[in-house]
């Protein structure tokens, strides 16, 4: 095993839950799967994400003063999908709704954050994307979607009291 397929497994025991980051190019609308996501700190409240510099919508998020954070939930594996492919066809037939900045936000997400960006730090290949958020909504009708040993998952509470046999 090369040392880059190692590292790469390894990481993937770090269960993470998936977002789709949207931002806003002129009338064009961008939008790709992350999970690099993090929050950062909570006064004020920051959090970032990392982009590889290769993926085609980086100059829309390098350019960009806002993005928007969808936190997928456990209904939404297909927007993971669409969003982790390439090309204008990504948007076709997707539902969403726009937040104050004009980014789209998808019904039946777990979480969204609309961010003014802050900073963008270089990290190798990658950019580190660090934003301030200024609204965020919440739902908690479904089970935010986990991302572990490169599948997919439902989270599952282990401190919730078992249920008493019928
Ligand atoms: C679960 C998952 C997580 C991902 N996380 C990231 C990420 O954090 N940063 C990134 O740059 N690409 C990430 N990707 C890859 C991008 O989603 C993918 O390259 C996508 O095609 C980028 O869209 P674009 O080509 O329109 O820029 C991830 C893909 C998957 C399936």
């Amino acid at each position: 095993m090369s040392s880059a397929t190692g590292i790469r497994s390894a990481l993937s025991n770090y269960a993470t839950g998936v977002t789709v980051i949207t931002a806003r190019d002129g009338d064009g609308l961008c939008g790709l799967t992350a999970n690099s996501f993090t929050s950062v700190s909570l006064s004020p409240p920051l959090l970032l994400f990392c982009i590889g510099r290769a993926r085609a919508s980086f100059e829309v998020f390098r350019r960009s003063e806002t993005f928007s954070v969808n936190v997928l939930s456990a209904t939404q594996k297909h927007l993971s999908d669409r969003f982790a492919s390439s090309g204008k066809e990504k948007w076709r037939g997707i539902e969403y709704a726009e937040d104050e900045f004009g980014n789209a936000i998808f019904p039946g997400s777990a979480a969204t954050f609309s961010c003014r960006k802050k900073e963008m730090v270089d990290a190798a290949d990658h950019m580190i994307v660090l934003g301030e958020v200024l609204g965020f909504r919440e739902d908690r009708k479904h089970s935010p979607l986990v991302y572990c040993r490169s599948s997919y998952c439902l989270p599952v509470d282990l401190d919730r009291e078992p249920r008493p046999a019928a």
